[in-house]
């Protein structure tokens, strides 16, 4: 049966929150009368940014997630059977589901072999729930998907109540390598937190390699990066009445081997005010930059680390050929 209508909101299912735009506009403002001035990259992601994510996939320089993709291709029946165990009916609940191409290699096999689940994609997207519910029961067919759209922890919880099953996470992409190092330990504790034992989380890391790799990756030379961190001051032009002229600003990536710290930054090219809403006005001096993403890149031995750190064992360890990349079953303790 399809399950379009499923879609759960933000604002519908934790009613206490702020409405999204309340909650943009008032991390906007924060960040940019920070010092140093930052923006979040969770607001990358509105329609342009999906679309803008898609492209840097099938760019050339842009390697995570071909080499994630051979790994959900090639890897499919292990990676099921260990998440299959002793065939518990359980909830796969995927944090930042995306186009859940990746995931549909299991969720195929899953469906295959007749596996217990109902999978649950979270999303801050709500363009990318609804595309997901109504798309993903028609391409598998007895699917049940309940898509959530919302911050992951409101989600995580609001799946609690619907469901008492045991639950398999997925959080594929190095997603986490957004978060900066002790935020990502602080959100597996957290993850953890809402697990019980048994419980598994299957998290993709991308791994430390040649620098000039990983640099290009985020500077790609048909510019789609550049856009895609312009677009968040476009967002915010378009949702927030802004007024940031995007020429003004450069795109400025960078790689520290050492750290494994991959940052993008937005750079002014002048001296310049910027206004939001007609409430708060923004200076910027030249050559001073807006923070806008990390994307960390690991070691195996960092993650196991982390693993351990947050009350989680890491018990399948799932590499693509090049071994650029890793997803990694660790189980609640
Ligand atoms: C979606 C978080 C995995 O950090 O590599 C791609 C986002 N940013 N290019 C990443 C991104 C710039 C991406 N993740």
């Amino acid at each position: 049966m399809k399950n379009i209508d499923t879609t759960l909101t933000q604002t519908a299912s934790t009613p206490s929150s702020k409405p999204a735009t309340d909650q943009f506009y008032e991390d906007v403002i924060a960040g940019l009368t920070a010092m140093p001035k930052h923006l979040s990259s969770k607001y990358f992601y509105d329609a342009n940014g999906d679309k803008l994510f898609q492209d840097l996939m099938n760019c050339a320089e842009y390697y995570p997630t071909n080499c994630e993709l051979e790994i959900f291709a090639e890897k499919t029946a292990d990676i099921c059977e260990a998440i299959i165990g002793d065939g518990d009916p359980f909830d796969l609940i995927e944090l930042g589901a995306g186009d859940a191409t990746k995931s549909t290699y299991l969720l195929k096999y899953l469906l295959d072999h007749k596996a217990d689940f109902t999978y649950l994609p979270i999303d801050i997207s709500s363009n990318v729930i609804s595309y997901l519910n109504i798309t993903l029961p028609v391409t598998l067919p007895g699917l049940q998907i309940t898509g959530l759209n919302g911050e992951y922890f409101d989600m995580l919880e609001k799946a609690a109540s619907i469901s008492n099953k045991r639950k398999v996470l997925l959080f594929l992409g190095s997603n986490i390598g957004n978060m900066q190092p002790g935020e990502a330990d602080a959100f597996c504790r957290k993850l953890r937190d809402h697990l019980s034992p048994g419980d598994m989380l299957l998290v993709g890391f991308d791994l430390k390699k040649n620098p000039k790799t990983i640099l290009a990756a985020y500077n790609d030379k048909e510019g789609i990066t550049k856009r895609f961190n312009l677009n968040l001051l476009e967002r915010i032009n378009r949702e927030l009445k802004g007024d940031f002229d995007l020429n003004q600003f450069e795109h400025y990536p960078t790689y520290d081997p050492e750290t494994g710290a991959c940052k993008s930054y937005l750079v002014s090219q002048v001296d310049q005010t910027v206004n939001i809403n007609n409430k708060a006005t923004i200076s910027f001096l030249k050559d001073e930059y807006i923070f806008m993403e990390i994307s960390q890149k690991f070691t195996v031995a960092q993650t196991d680390k982390m693993a351990s750190n947050s009350a989680f064992k890491p018990v399948h360890y799932f590499f693509d050929s090049k071994k650029w990349f890793t997803d990694v079953i660790w189980v609640a303790e």
